[in-house]
């Protein structure tokens, strides 16, 4: 019956969507919030400066490279220093841009 066996497989692959998403609810929100605007929801890139800010779909930068570019800037992206960005929030943004890569 493969007609139950997809549906199996779709269920399947829905658990797991929701139990991967609940385990890294902090980041989206702070993404969504400071990122997305410029980086885009799904973190091409597609926001604000379409084309220019990091594709985190194509390259995952090293921890200490994205570190170093949230804390200090990359003209024309602002500083989060941590009053507007919290270390949890800034491991939890990096937890969830790994999860970009394609
Ligand atoms: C005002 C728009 C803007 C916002 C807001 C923004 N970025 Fe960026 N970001 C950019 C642009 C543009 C670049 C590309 C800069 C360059 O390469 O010269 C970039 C580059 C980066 C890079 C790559 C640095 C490298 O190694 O080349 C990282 C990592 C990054 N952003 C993370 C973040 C995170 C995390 C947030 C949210 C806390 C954020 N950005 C918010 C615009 C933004």
């Amino acid at each position: 019956m493969p007609k139950t066996s997809r549906i199996l497989q779709a269920l399947a692959s829905l658990t797991l969507l929701a139990s991967s998403g609940s385990a890294l609810a902090e980041a989206p929100s702070a993404f969504l919030k400071k990122c997305a605007p410029c980086h885009g929801k799904d973190g091409t890139g597609a926001g604000a400066f379409k084309g220019k800010a990091f594709d985190f779909s194509k390259k995952t930068p090293s921890k200490p490279a994205f570190t170093k570019a949230v804390r200090a800037g990359k003209n024309p992206m602002p500083k989060f220093d941590p009053s507007k960005l919290s270390d949890a929030d800034l491991d939890a943004i990096y937890a969830f841009v790994q999860t970009l890569k394609r």
